[in-house]
Formats: C-alpha cells, structure tokens, sequence
C-alpha cells in the first residue's frame, strides 16, 4: 500500500495539520513496517501503541479547537473519535497476541480512518472555521 500524502489531508488550520501530519508518519511507518521481510511483532506493537497515543492526544485537542469555535457538530464529532479510539484499542491489543495475520487489517483501519475521518468530518469543521473568519 502506498504511503499517504499528509498534503492531501490538510485543513488550512496550522495547529490541527501538524497533528494530522504526525498521524499520517506513524500510520505510514506501520505500513511501511508491514511489508518488511524481517517483520517484528515487538516493533509493530509499539508503534500501534504509539499510534493509539496520540490518536488520543490528537482528539483532545481537536475537541477543544472545535468547542473554541463553537462548532455545533462538536457531539457527534465526538462520537465518531470515541468510536475510532475502541477499534484502536482492540486492534492495538490484538496486535502484540495475533501478530501478522491481522496487521493487513490494521493497516487498512488506520489507513482509513485517516483518510475519512480527516477529509470528512475534519473537513467540515473546517468549513465552518473558514465560514466564520
Ligand atoms: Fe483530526
Ligand atoms: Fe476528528
């Protein structure tokens, strides 16, 4: 799978596009890792775990950017985080006990995720940022 473009997803928004971009490294170094030949579940792991880390950091100040505009989707915005953030907590602990079988899936999550997530919903608030400006 190719790794993603952080460029594609930016949202004009300095503070939200920088975290954005740390996402997308990580979820491309986990891709990146899963093709290797010498694939190491500890490594994978880790990064997983990383990756769950600041997928929470990132959605708490993402919260708080949409309430400082008072964005009116900011509930169901939250809704959708806690969503995202279960499956990352299942597949990250999955991930250091089922090992390589499920890293495809992983990475399609998290690719995913990253790409919907970020172009639509974060999109919209975006929107409603520039509308306000
Ligand atoms: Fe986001
Ligand atoms: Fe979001």
């Amino acid at each position: 799978m190719k790794a993603i473009d952080p460029r594609l997803l930016y949202l004009d928004i300095p503070e939200m596009d920088r975290d954005h971009e740390q996402l997308v490294s990580i979820t491309n170094k986990i891709s990146a890792m899963v093709e290797l030949p010498e694939f190491r579940l500890k490594d994978f792991s880790k990064e997983l775990a990383q990756l769950k880390q600041y997928t929470i950091e990132h959605f708490a100040r993402e919260e708080a950017y949409m309430a400082r505009i008072a964005y009116p989707g900011l509930a169901e915005h939250k809704i959708q985080h806690a969503r995202i953030m279960e499956e990352l907590a299942t597949l990250a602990a999955e991930g250091s006990t089922k090992g390589a079988k499920i890293a495809l899936s992983q990475r399609l999550f998290t690719q995913v995720w990253l790409f919907e997530h970020i172009s639509g919903l974060d999109g919209e608030y975006a929107r409603f940022a520039k509308g306000k400006a």
